[in-house]
């Protein structure tokens, strides 16, 4: 199946099938610190590490979630953490048939001579890093880098992008962890659906040009688009149907079939609204897997639940099983609101 048989080659192949198995998608829970803070300010809740654990842990110990979930994404503070009863939350995933991963990128920063554009950092040391993710359990990774459609995207930002994704993708196969390409294509902005399909085929093109420069192997590779949907300031919302059209038009266009799953973000739409945009992918038959990877469209509701109170931890469970349920239903194209 190889471009290159690296030592993982074979497994990288299973951990990418798992994590796309049917009726299960990914529960992305990697917000940085300072993310997690601002999630936690939500609620009023401090953002130190006690806080932190506790809302974890309530996520990745709620019972049966294994059947709707196949991965979860983790910041590097969590992949080294317990639950309060001292078990190691990547073994409570294990057992639950959860797959572990890891956010492997250290975030964005300005791109000087670009258009007030950003880039991603991470790739120094990212190959030790990586080596000691996969001893602690991590199987998969990510990197997620951005695009601006207000800011141009200019020709600079598209390359820096797809080139950073490329190298991440090639060193994370090295060190056995399968690579979540995501070039986040953001919402913010006022322009059509169509503008949206035009930025989004240019940097998938870009991507794919890279990742095969690079030398990554297509079978053991995920990718987290953006759904492709007007700008969040357009003046028309557009329907599920329409955004699934754009969609898989654009997936088709540049996605090789050998590619195991699409995992997509939920970029700011509301739960409900990620749901069916997903169910709308899922009506007819895809070459690849369509599935989530949810943060907020999972998680939104779960935190208002919770309040940070240890009497509202199973209902705010059972918020996430609604969630994670109603995607798993949508991946299966059987969701009904
Ligand atoms: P959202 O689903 O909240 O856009 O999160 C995306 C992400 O990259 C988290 O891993």
């Amino acid at each position: 199946v190889s471009i290159r048989a690296g030592a993982y080659s074979d497994e990288l192949v299973q951990t990418a099938k798992s994590v796309a198995s049917p009726g299960r998608g990914i529960l992305a829970i990697d917000e940085s610190n300072a993310t997690c803070g601002k999630r936690l300010a939500s609620i009023g809740l401090e953002n130190d590490e006690t806080n932190r654990q506790a809302y974890r842990q309530l996520l990745l110990t709620t019972p049966g979630l294994g059947e709707y979930i196949s991965g979860a994404i983790l910041f590097e503070e969590t992949l080294y953490q317990s639950t309060t009863d001292g078990k190691k939350f990547v073994d409570c995933l294990r057992e639950a048939k959860i797959m572990p991963g890891i956010k492997v990128d250290k975030g964005l920063v300005p791109l000087p001579g670009s258009n007030s554009e950003s880039w991603c950092q991470g790739l120094d040391g990212l190959a030790s890093r990586s080596a000691e993710y996969y001893k602690q359990g991590a199987r998969f990774a990510k990197w997620r880098t951005v695009v601006s459609i207000p800011c141009g995207p200019s020709a600079l930002a598209v390359k820096e992008a797809a080139w950073g994704l490329a190298r991440y993708a090639a060193i994370s196969q090295d060190n056995g962890l399968v690579p979540i390409v995501e070039p986040e294509i953001l919402l913010d902005g006022d322009h059509s659906i169509d503008r949206t399909l035009e930025v989004a085929e240019k940097v998938w093109s870009e991507v794919f040009f890279y990742l095969a420069e690079n030398n990554v192997l297509f079978e053991g590779i995920l990718l987290k688009p953006s759904m492709v949907t007007p700008g969040a300031e357009h003046k028309e919302k557009a329907s599920p149907e329409t955004i699934a059209k754009y969609t898989l038009k654009m997936l088709r266009r540049r996605v090789p079939p050998a590619v195991p799953g699409i995992m997509f973000l939920s970029g700011g739409q509301s739960e409900v609204e990620a749901t069916l945009n997903l169910n709308a992918m899922n009506q007819s038959p895809n070459p690849w897997h369509v599935s989530f990877s949810y943060a907020r469209a999972l998680q939104n509701t779960v935190l208002k639940t919770w309040q940070g109170r240890p009497e509202n931890v199973e209902s705010a469970q059972k918020a996430l099983l609604v969630r994670a349920k109603a995607n798993s239903l949508a991946q299966l194209g059987k969701y009904s609101a």
